[in-house]
């Protein structure tokens, strides 16, 4: 996880607590301050406005009807300065047979649920990730959808969201930036199909070129999807100068956005919003098998698995990976008692990582499950583990222990043979050499940057594309249209 990576010292930790209680508190503040009459009043109050031009937002380009539900829900997503008293959007709906389109007024909030966050990292970031969502009362399907903005105008084509009936899990990886191993990335896809994974969605804005060869290599063999995840781009000439530049100054290139997308894409019985350095697996048999009883005809629409740092011997980063089939085990690293108990909860978030129902998932967040479509549905503790690597786990000084996890349900020997044939002999067609070392300095690189931006209070990680950019040549994803602020 981004988030626990920059957990590295003792020092770091007591601050993070420290933290944590502030916006514990905050977070209190505001729910009592603002009571339910008072947002109710907001809501209905005289200064409802549209989204116009001079209001700095931009759009995911696709527009998702979601059918999962009665009655079918449009969704938009996008980054965008604080929406404060409620402000709606002019969205004009276009329908299959129908010449004129269907005038309506669209609500947003914060995908987080707080706008600017509430999570002290994110707090100081003028943009934030948002959905604004409406009951379609349309019957034929559509064909775009355009938002009116004043002046300007944003076409957004439309996927609709169905059931989904196939058998199997869909993996949503967050935007890939700067910093995965590509060795990561084998024992991913390895790990995850033997578990019962049967589809890779991954957001992609920047990686080392190695990395970028072996998810190219995967995505040619039909393994992964990649969805483009470039820079926000500027806003508009006429109201840039007005506002902070979207890139520098949204929470870690906005994730939540990526993952809220990614969980409506998801056409597999189960999904999962996992890491690539993460496989989530169960006491006995594989983890598709396992998610599938405990939900199937149950109240339960997440699983969640608690975190649990493993290394290998020999590190995987050598490119030999037969230490997978004995992961050495850590005791709990980092404070163990914690007496509040909200400031227990939200720390406890950092510790799991989650899969779902994919027919009843709304909203997440990125360690939990934010709402379910059907408000029956809970999230269980799992009794299985989430196998998280970790390189430096050494230096955490934690006490080795032994568990019955596996990154393999069995034949862990059939799958190294595997990934030793993929980085040892269909590596040439990858790399056209031996796999080459990782080097851990741009990492490094990152973690400074990160901590300064921390310290001045700045948005955490937005600004270090050139500390990135003076120690490595990274691929950068530049596809464009991928983000929309409209057309005059
Ligand atoms: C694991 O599952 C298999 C098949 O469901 C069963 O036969 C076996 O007894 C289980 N092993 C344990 C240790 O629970
Ligand atoms: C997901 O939830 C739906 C609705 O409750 C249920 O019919 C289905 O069996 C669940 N699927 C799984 C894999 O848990
Ligand atoms: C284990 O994998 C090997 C191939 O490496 C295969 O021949 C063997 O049948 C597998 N065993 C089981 C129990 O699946």
């Amino acid at each position: 996880m981004v988030i626990l990576k920059t957990f590295k010292s003792s020092l770091c930790i007591v601050s993070v607590f420290l933290f944590v209680f502030f916006i514990v508190l905050n977070y209190n503040l505001l729910s009592e301050s603002y009571s339910n009459s008072f947002k109710n009043m907001l809501q209905l109050g005289a200064s409802e406005r549209n989204v116009d031009d001079l209001f700095p937002i931009k759009f995911y380009h696709i527009a998702f009807v979601d059918y999962r539900t009665n009655t079918p829900r449009l969704r938009i997503f996008s980054i965008n300065g604080c929406l404060r008293n409620s402000k709606y959007l002019n969205v004009d709906i276009y329908q299959k047979g129908m010449r004129t389109p269907t005038r309506m007024k669209v609500y947003g909030r914060p995908l987080e649920g707080h706008c600017p966050s509430a999570y002290w990292l994110a707090t100081p970031c003028f943009f934030s990730a948002h959905t604004f969502e409406t009951h379609l009362t349309v019957t034929g399907g559509l064909t775009k959808v355009v938002i009116e903005l004043g002046l300007r105008q944003v076409e957004l084509s439309v996927q609709e969201i169905h059931n989904p009936v196939q058998i199997g899990i869909t993996m949503c990886v967050q935007p890939v930036y700067y910093y995965t191993q590509w060795q990561n990335i084998v024992l991913y896809i390895e790990a995850w199909r033997a578990q019962g994974a049967t589809r890779f969605i991954v957001f992609y804005h920047s990686s080392t070129k190695d990395t970028r060869k072996v998810l190219d290599y995967y995505q040619k063999l039909g393994i992964i999807e990649l969805r483009p995840w470039p820079s926000f781009g500027n806003l508009p000439n006429d109201i840039a100068e007005k506002y902070p530049n979207i890139d520098n100054s949204a929470y870690i290139f906005a994730y939540f956005l990526a993952l809220n997308i990614c969980i409506l894409e998801v056409k597999t019985t189960i999904g999962a919003v996992i890491d690539f350095d993460e496989i989530a697996v169960p006491l006995n048999g594989t983890t598709l098998d396992y998610a599938t009883k405990e939900m199937t005809g149950t109240n339960v629409g997440a699983l969640i698995f608690e975190n649990n740092y493993v290394s290998m011997n020999p590190s995987i980063y050598t490119s030999d990976f037969s230490g997978v089939s004995s992961p050495t085990f850590y005791s709990k690293i980092g404070p163990q008692k914690v007496r509040h108990s909200k400031f227990k909860r939200f720390i406890s978030y950092l510790l799991f990582q989650f899969i779902f129902n994919a027919s009843v998932i709304e909203l997440c967040q990125v360690h939990h499950v934010e709402s379910f479509l059907d408000k029956s549905k809970i999230t269980k503790k799992s009794d299985g583990a989430l196998l998280h690597l970790r390189f430096n786990v050494n230096s955490l000084k934690a006490n080795t222990i032994s568990k019955p996890f596996r990154f393999f349900p069995n034949n862990a020997s059939h799958h190294i043979e595997n990934m030793h044939e993929t980085v040892w002999n269909k590596v040439k067609s990858i790399f056209g050499k031996t796999p080459p070392p990782v080097s851990l300095k741009s990492l490094n690189t990152f973690n400074i940057c990160e901590k300064r931006s921390e310290n001045q209070g700045m948005c955490h990680g937005a600004t270090c594309k050139s500390d990135m950019d003076a120690v490595h040549e990274w691929v950068y994803d530049r596809t464009e249209g991928v983000f929309l602020s409209g057309e005059y």
